[in-house]
């Protein structure tokens, strides 16, 4: 799969235009502007047609800006006037049908106001991620209501916006097998699944935290009305933890595994340090040694495990200081480590052992470093 913009491109390459310019003050902006102006054109906004007299400036197709070219980009009321070379129908007959990425909002009754704004917001965010990575007429919104709508201060006519439940917009396209994104489906999203037509993200915020399990109920409505349903996950080395689970943010990850990108690579792009430290917080306990010093307990992890979690955790130093403070650990390098050890003996208790240190002899270790 590829996007509208890497679409556009290829089209400009196979009819040899190298540089496009525009006559029109809308001109796109952003990452990507062949991105946009595909966007553009799939709207009916206008297209790209041959000029009589070159434009001043261009843009190559990496987006760097260049002298003059007679390709240009015109609005739609400036089109007859010139030779069209690519407009919406070249891109369309490019364009696959699938896949859909569908948010199902069957339970936005259930969230508090606060709730519903936030799940506005990731549907905003959703429709600019569409806009910079994929083709928001891809993207439906099922079980649309009024207050929905109000609250929504997003395009709906720019998306497939609807009122109808999941099921029946899945029927009227000829869909019977769906991919749902699910944090507690038994199995993992896998390369098999992203050639399936449709993916569902529940449009879900769970700030009460009384909404565990609600996306597995939106698969057993679907399969009540006989939609066969792929419950899946999205996980980092095994675990959903770390995984963002923003709305915006589970659609950017599919998106770029549509795109071929590997599931850990995509999670790592939309990771924050937040996230990031709610996996910290279940991987630095796994590596605790406890050390029971003059009587006083310690738990103590090498300070190499930063630089180890660093490369599949969007960790920051103070990310793991403050984990480490919040757990009540303490981090030091491993040749101290080792020291440590050779000065204690090892002893076996109710919670899996420890190593016991004398005082006279931590005195001659902290004396040797
Ligand atoms: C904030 S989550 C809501 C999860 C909800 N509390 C539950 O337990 O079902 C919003 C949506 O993002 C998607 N999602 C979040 N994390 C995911 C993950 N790790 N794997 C797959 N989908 C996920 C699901 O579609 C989910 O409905």
């Amino acid at each position: 799969m590829r996007k509208p913009g890497d679409i556009l491109r290829e089209i400009l390459k196979e009819k040899g235009i190298e540089r496009v310019g525009t006559l029109s003050r809308k001109w796109p902006s952003g990452e990507d502007i062949f991105q946009e102006l595909a966007l553009l054109l799939l709207e009916g906004d206008g297209a790209i047609v041959k000029l009589q007299e070159p434009t001043a400036e261009s843009w190559d197709l990496s987006g760097k800006k260049r002298g003059p070219s007679i390709y240009a980009y015109v609005r739609p009321c400036m089109v007859e006037k010139f030779e069209v070379v690519i407009s919406r129908e070249d891109l369309m007959r490019r364009l696959p049908d699938y896949p859909w990425i569908i948010i199902d909002l069957m339970f936005w009754h259930k969230h508090i106001p606060k709730e519903k704004g936030k799940v506005s917001l990731q549907l905003r965010e959703t429709y600019a991620v569409a806009r910079r990575m994929f083709w928001p007429r891809r993207v439906a919104i099922t079980w649309v209501n009024e207050e929905f709508r109000k609250m929504a201060k997003l395009p709906l006519e720019k998306v497939e916006a609807s009122p109808v439940p999941t099921a029946e917009f899945l029927r009227s396209r000829g869909i019977k097998r769906v991919v749902l994104l699910d944090p507690n489906a038994p199995e993992v999203l896998s390369k098999e699944d992203l050639k399936e037509k449709a993916f569902i993200i529940g449009g879900i915020v769970d700030m009460k935290g009384d909404k565990k399990g609600t996306t597995a109920k939106i698969g057993e409505s679907l399969e009540s009305q006989g939609i066969e349903v792929l419950r899946r996950k999205i996980v980092l080395r095994g675990d959903v933890v770390g995984v963002p689970d923003r709305i915006n943010h589970i659609a950017e990850i599919l998106i770029r595994m549509l795109y071929g990108e590997d599931m850990e690579k995509a999670v790592l792009a939309v990771q924050a340090p937040t996230h990031a430290r709610w996996r910290l917080r279940k991987e630095i306990p796994k590596r605790k040694i406890r050390y029971l010093i003059d009587g006083k307990l310690y738990l103590v992890v090498e300070k190499e495990l930063y630089d180890e979690l660093k490369e599949w955790l969007n960790i920051r130093w103070e990310d793991f200081v403050k984990v480490l403070r919040e757990t009540g650990m303490v981090a030091l390098e491993r040749k101290r480590i080792h020291h440590l050890n050779k000065i204690s003996v090892y002893r076996f208790d109710r919670s899996g052992g420890k190593r016991v240190i004398l005082l006279k002899r931590v005195a001659l270790l902290c004396y040797n470093c």
